[in-house]
């Protein structure tokens, strides 16, 4: 059986394998490529590592710090210190607790009345562990930010299974989420409003120029690094669904491409949702370095970007972190 060949970019159709073929050689580039990525994984564990015993030894200080004050106070003192601790922790957990309870009830509302907003996660099969990993990393951080968002999108995974399933069911908490979890692609989840559908592309020739209440956004759940070009355009029209792409063009000018990333994209949408302004959401979202007006940073090559997607990624973890762990 002849492979099916991707129009876009010559590849074998991912979504149609030939199971019968031979695995080819690699070719010079895709070798040095591939080194380079094993370089990029080894760099960022020795990174983590070392964040890692920065934080104990941080852990550490505090706890000695805490107990010197201790020490150098009278009996009663000491009482004192430590009640106005326990006080000052209980308020902070009453707070949260608060801002939980509205944080609930908002996303409870959006359940209902809110934009929908999928997330097709049926590419699985093409990313690397570390890429599925990461975008395990940007739901995370879409679900964080759509909870602190005064008016909520409905969140939904569709096509959520195999390892990227696996992945979040380890998100502590991740069962309670506000979200829809759907093992079926969008179309079947959808299925009585084919015609509703609108799948996000930076590929598309229409330009999204409002968020309709009653559509549906569809954005690729893919960390590629562009590697599979316009395979989402490619997806909607063999599956006869309507493509946008979003007005970045009519606002700012990119240091290169115009596709963004999954949380990007996410976020960008819920800027809009609360502000119904596009310059300003994108303004907010879109990194200085990834726009035209940028500084020499802009030249930097490859590994630099990289560093700093990392740098980027890791202070996203943080914040989920922050909002998640008090779920
Ligand atoms: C990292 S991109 C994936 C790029 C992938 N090669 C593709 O063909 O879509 C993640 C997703 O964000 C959305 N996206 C990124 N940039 C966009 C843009 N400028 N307009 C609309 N959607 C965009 C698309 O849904 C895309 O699949």
């Amino acid at each position: 059986m002849e492979a099916t060949q991707n129009k876009h970019n010559g590849q074998e159709s991912p979504s149609n394998p030939n199971p019968n073929r031979q695995p080819q050689p690699l070719s010079k580039s895709a070798q040095k490529k591939l080194l380079k990525q094993k370089k990029f994984e080894a760099k960022k564990a020795e990174k983590k590592a070392l964040m890692k015993e920065q934080k104990q030894r941080d852990a550490e200080r505090k706890r000695k710090e805490w107990e010197e004050k201790l020490a150098g106070l009278t009996e009663d003192e000491r009482l004192k210190l430590i009640d106005s601790r326990k006080e000052l922790r209980r308020e902070r957990m009453e707070k949260r607790s608060d801002e939980r309870g509205q944080k609930i009830q908002r996303l409870i509302q959006a359940k209902e009345t809110g934009q929908n907003i999928v997330l097709d996660l049926e590419f699985s099969h093409l990313m690397t562990h570390s890429e599925i990993h990461s975008l395990v990393q940007q739901i995370m951080y879409c679900y964080a930010v759509n909870g602190r968002c005064s008016f909520p999108a409905h969140l939904w995974l569709t096509g959520c299974k195999a390892e990227i399933e696996t992945q979040l069911r380890r998100i502590p908490g991740f069962d309670k989420w506000i979200i829809e979890k759907e093992n079926q692609c969008y179309i079947q989840a959808f299925s009585d409003q084919k015609d509703h559908l609108v799948y996000l592309t930076a590929d598309s020739e229409t330009v999204l120029h409002e968020l309709d209440p009653t559509k549906v956004y569809i954005v690729g759940g893919l960390v590629d690094r562009n590697r599979w070009k316009g395979i989402t355009m490619k997806k909607a029209e063999e599956q006869g669904i309507r493509t946008a792409k979003l007005p970045i063009a009519s606002y700012m000018k990119m240091s290169s491409s115009q596709v963004l990333t999954v949380n990007q994209v996410i976020e960008i949408l819920l800027k809009f949702l609360e502000t119904r302004d596009w310059k300003a959401s994108f303004f907010q979202v879109i990194p200085q370095r990834k726009r035209y007006e940028a500084d020499s940073e802009n030249c930097e090559e490859v590994d630099g970007e990289e560093c700093k997607e990392e740098n980027e990624e890791s202070e996203r973890k943080k914040k989920c972190i922050e909002v998640l762990s008090h779920e």
